[in-house]
């Protein structure tokens, strides 16, 4: 129970808190994973950490159906599909997409879980169109926000930040640099709360890979644009959690995150990124995504060479899932392109 809130146990946890012996020797950095990509259900990811708490919240409320929203490729989609096949839910998910003209992906992974997926062009509308349909067949509609963000989502990722430190205490590394991806908002702001409140000496470093701004690659506005929107957050939390008392005491100059990574757009195919997944396989046999993991795991990679990272210093990358990804059409069309000469077709 946090904060009055309840979950249901759905995943593998504690997930394992992992030394990259070879990435570390090679940058000169202690780099740690916390492996949160094998949390447990259809090839996991960090949104099953906020689904325990919506599953909890939904049945509670006697919902027959989860429906929830993102971009068509979304991996939050692909893991509400999974915990409602699991629990015995319907699940539906709404983008504002285009149809990618192929069954790929988290795509393929919702259909086999069974979850109906709706192309819209007008979110509002279709949104309303979409529920209205299961409202009127029967059904009890539970909505989880895009991302798994609210005040309920982030609290699976408070209480991951409790694990983490415990297992950075028995590692011998209680002040790391923790590196962890920011989309939607709700897992960073539910570490960083949950830090606070364990009295964690860890030092939570946000990676945005989603534009807030306008023009999405203008790094500044982006900045601004995402500072204000984790107050925004923070301040919805503060109200609906803590009963509007400031106990975690922070101010929107305290949330530490960079811009720098975005690369212009979210889930675009960038080939510095796919050169840092490369990297990691090739080095410590983990798979990051295009879009989420690869974009924090370059921060990490390049904070490290420049110093921003002592020599010697420990740094922590979250691996937050994703693996889908890698199938989505536009990236995998790349990455085949760049892996084609480890194919000997005919050679002997
Ligand atoms: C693999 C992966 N990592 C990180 C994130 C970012 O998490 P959040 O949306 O809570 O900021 C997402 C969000 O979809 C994700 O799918």
């Amino acid at each position: 129970m946090l904060y009055g809130h309840g979950k249901i146990e759905i995943l593998h946890l504690p997930t394992p808190l992992e030394h990259l012996k070879n990435v570390s020797e090679d940058l000169g950095v202690n780099v740690y994973c916390k492996r949160d990509d094998l949390t447990g259900l259809a090839t996991g990811g960090n949104k099953l950490r906020k689904l325990e708490y919506f599953l909890k919240d939904a049945i509670d409320k006697g919902a027959t159906v989860l429906i929830t929203e993102g971009g068509a490729q979304t991996n939050h989609g692909r893991l509400t599909a999974a915990v409602a096949a699991k629990y015995g839910l319907k699940c539906a998910i709404i983008t504002a997409d285009q149809y990618p003209g192929e069954i790929s992906a988290n795509l393929l992974l919702d259909g086999m879980l069974g979850c109906d997926v709706y192309f819209v062009s007008d979110m509002e509308i279709g949104r309303q169109a979409v529920i209205d349909k299961y409202t009127s067949e029967g059904e009890t509609v539970y909505y989880v926000p895009m991302g798994g963000s609210n005040e309920i989502g982030m609290l699976g990722y408070m209480e991951c930040a409790a694990e983490l430190d415990r297992q950075a205490r028995e590692m011998g590394i209680p002040d790391a640099a923790v590196y962890v991806t920011v989309g939607s908002m709700g897992t960073y702001l539910g570490m960083l709360l949950g830090l606070i409140d364990c009295g964690s000496g860890l030092k939570l470093k946000g990676i945005n890979v989603l534009p807030y701004a306008e023009n999405t690659a203008d790094d500044e506005a982006n900045e601004t644009e995402l500072r204000n929107a984790l107050w925004d957050y923070y301040c919805r939390v503060r109200d609906s959690l803590a009963g509007g008392k400031d106990v975690w005491g922070l101010k929107p100059e305290d949330f530490d995150f960079e811009t720098t990574h975005i690369h212009g757009a979210y889930n675009n195919a960038v080939s510095e990124v796919r050169d840092t997944m490369y990297y990691l396989a090739r080095k410590e046999a983990i798979i990051i995504d295009p879009c989420y993991t690869g974009k924090t795991f370059e921060a990490v990679v390049d904070d490290a060479k420049s110093g921003k990272l002592p020599q010697g210093s420990d740094v922590i990358f979250m691996h937050t899932g994703g693996l889908p990804g890698i199938y989505t059409k536009h990236h995998r069309i790349e990455l085949e392109k760049e892996l084609m000469p480890y194919m000997h077709i005919g050679e002997f």
